[in-house]
């Protein structure tokens, strides 16, 4: 994202948890962030840690969901482990799609190479305890159609990266192609 220019440009951050990542790119120079999520506690941490901060004025957090919400267009729109949080992958990307003037970076789990089908395996795993708690549980979405919804809404992958975990996706389009 550094790469693609952070400074002056706004961001939305669906499912933004406690905000850490929205107050990483306020650093970093973005000129505002807007942050959605789920779970009210989640917004009232967002919103203490940015004016923690001293990013009172430029971080805005409020209860939503972005799949459905109205969202204000924005520069750069982050999901970070958001997606694979959330049963219905489609209106959330579209939504995020919708959105986004230029850039969208998301984080999902390594669901790909060699060891996928023993990932497969953990995550049922860690699902079936998770459900037991009536905890959220963790989806796998498929990743190639994730990438053509992009693609034919004029994003390019841009950068990709992986943990042993996680992998990192960064789209782009030209400005103005919305
Ligand atoms: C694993 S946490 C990640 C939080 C944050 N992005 C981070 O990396 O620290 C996933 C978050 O996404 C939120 N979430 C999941 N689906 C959502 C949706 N449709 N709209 C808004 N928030 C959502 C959850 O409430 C949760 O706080």
């Amino acid at each position: 994202m550094r790469d693609e220019g952070i400074p002056e440009r706004s961001v939305e951050d669906l499912g933004c948890g406690s905000g850490g990542f929205s107050v990483e790119l306020l650093r970093e120079g973005a000129s505002t962030t807007v942050g959605f999520d789920l779970a009210p506690n989640m917004i009232q941490s967002a919103t203490q840690l940015a004016l923690l901060n001293g990013f009172g004025a430029t971080a805005k957090f409020q209860v939503g969901n972005a799949a459905t919400a109205e969202l204000p267009p924005s520069d750069i729109v982050i999901m970070d482990k958001v997606l694979c949080c959330y049963s219905d992958w489609q209106p959330l990307l579209k939504n995020a799609i919708a959105t986004s003037r230029t850039m969208i970076g998301f984080i999902v789990p390594r669901d790909e190479g060699i060891a996928k089908p023993a990932f497969r395996v953990g995550v049922r795993i860690v699902n079936y305890f998770a459900r037991r708690k009536g905890k959220i549980l963790f989806y796998l979405h498929p990743l190639d159609r994730i990438d053509k919804t992009l693609r034919s809404s004029g994003f390019t992958l841009k950068k990709k990266q992986g943990s042993r975990l996680w992998l990192v996706f960064l789209y782009t389009r030209p400005e103005g192609s919305r």
